[in-house]
């Protein structure tokens, strides 16, 4: 038995954060009767429906690797018209949603799948999954600054995990610094954070590896979709399947 809102998310129905909103907003049956409490659990031969559709538990599973570019949403939809990373995509009938969220001005290496449970894992912190960024960013970034970078940043939530750094290039005409950074933590705007925190603030960003993944062969604008033993790669990052349920 597990809770329904994991079997929709499951099912690539709907994210689990979502499927939790459509119980609550009393849109899904269980059985033919409306469920709108989130404890509910049901098995696999139970009926669930959204609005009054039922869940397809045997659609195939689609997984994309984006190299998105800036100005696009990381989001499915936008209320207010901005172009979404769907909108890069192949037209299909599942419901894709991004693994996780680059910054509208940020751009690279962005996942999409229907897996919900594999989304779940790789953004869970547990499993400490490795985002790689090249930063331009504002001035000369000294030695005892990458050293505070490596270390740990406080920043309002907190302070952050230590990080990889990477000195790579200075522009002296230009005044900026070229830094590679790799951080497990996924924070909002993080990376832009902990360098606006050092006094270099970010000018680009650019996501070039995800779990191992890397824009290799994709550029901007474009996607590719995985290969099986990419799919199962992941899975083992994200602790293998069924190990990641709360
Ligand atoms: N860190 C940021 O600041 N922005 C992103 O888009 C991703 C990581």
């Amino acid at each position: 038995m597990e809770r329904i809102q994991k079997l929709i998310s499951r099912a690539g129905a709907a994210s689990r954060r979502e499927a939790e909103k459509l119980i609550l907003a009393g849109r899904v049956t269980l059985n033919g009767r409306v469920v709108s409490e989130l404890g509910v659990q049901a098995d696999d031969n139970d009926e669930i429906l959204i609005d009054g559709v039922a869940i397809n538990r045997k659609q195939p599973r689609l997984y994309f690797l984006l190299n998105k570019p800036k100005g696009y949403l990381s989001t499915v939809r936008d209320d207010r018209g901005r172009r979404t990373v769907i909108e890069l995509l192949p037209e299909v009938n599942e419901y894709i949603y991004p693994i996780g969220r680059l910054d509208y001005d940020t751009e690279g290496l962005l996942l999409l799948t229907n897996d919900g449970e594999l989304m779940n894992g790789l953004l869970h912190p547990r499993y400490e999954v490795n985002k790689t960024y090249l930063a331009k960013v504002k001035g000369t970034v000294m030695g005892e600054v990458l050293q505070k970078l490596r270390t740990g940043i406080m920043l309002e939530d907190g302070i952050t995990a230590p990080a990889e750094v990477r000195f790579l290039e200075y522009n002296e005409k230009g005044n900026w610094s070229r830094i590679q950074i790799t951080i497990h933590e996924g924070r909002n705007r993080q990376v832009r954070r902990m360098f606006s925190a050092v006094g270099h603030d970010v000018l680009a960003l650019k996501r070039t590896a995800f779990a191992g993944l890397t824009l290799v062969g994709v550029s901007r604008g474009k996607y590719r979709e995985l290969t099986g033993d990419e799919v199962a790669g992941l899975r083992h990052i994200a602790g293998g399947p069924g190990k990641n349920n709360e």
